[in-house]
């Protein structure tokens, strides 16, 4: 295994900027795990499944193709909201666990963000953030990418969907969503991107 960033954190926290700057820093691919988690929800919501069918979440990740993670569909706030409703189940985790190892084995190194890619997909990651931010500011991030991609919604709805999905991450039995022990913890609540990078590139600077 090459030299593995781990970027795990709440949605919006700013973990996916943080991890595509740090891959093209370095020159590592970088996959954002959410997205795997999405496109299963969406797969299992366009095929006219029911979220709350574990089977058939299972299938839709056995399915899985990596041009999926592509769509444009799987970055709408309902995909969100799908992909926290099938990341509970244990065997959906697993069968995605395969192809974030791989992905993760890659030489000289790679960058992966989630929510448990510091405590599960890869507990040995040399470098391993835990970037955070006040729902309220999460909030107001999610909601400018939303409406900038042109979807109509309030902010007050992206807030309530951000406190939900924090609890429903955190609190499930499988792989919940909480920093590593050895990570270490960015709060980007007051920073700008730039200032937030550059404190990541310094904590991936000291594990190198
Ligand atoms: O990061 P993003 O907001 O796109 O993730 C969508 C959802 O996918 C999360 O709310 C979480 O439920 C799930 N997820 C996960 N483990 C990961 C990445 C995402 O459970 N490593």
């Amino acid at each position: 295994m090459g030299f593995v960033i781990a970027v795990d954190g709440p949605a919006a926290s700013g973990k996916g900027t943080i991890a595509v700057k740090l891959g093209a820093l370095y020159g590592f691919p970088v996959l954002d795990t959410g997205l795997l988690y999405r496109a299963v929800g969406v797969k299992v919501l366009e095929s006219g499944g029911d979220l709350g069918d574990e089977a058939a979440a299972v299938a839709a990740a056995k399915a899985l193709d990596p041009q999926e993670l592509e769509r444009p569909e799987v970055r709408t706030r309902a995909a969100g909201e799908a992909a926290s409703r099938v990341a509970i189940y244990t065997p959906v985790r697993q069968v995605l666990r395969d192809f974030q190892l791989a992905f993760a084995a890659q030489e000289p190194g790679a960058v992966l963000d989630g929510r448990d890619i510091g405590t599960v997909i890869a507990p040995r990651a040399p470098a391993k953030l835990y970037v955070t931010a006040s729902p309220e500011v999460r909030a107001e991030r999610r909601w400018k990418q939303l409406t900038g991609q042109g979807e109509t919604v309030a902010y007050e709805d992206i807030l309530a969907d951000i406190r939900i999905r924090d609890e429903r991450d955190g609190a499930r039995a499988e792989s919940p969503m909480r920093p590593a022990d050895d990570a270490v913890l960015l709060d980007t609540t007051e920073m700008s991107i730039d200032a937030a990078f550059d404190a990541a590139r310094r904590i991936v600077e000291a594990a190198r």
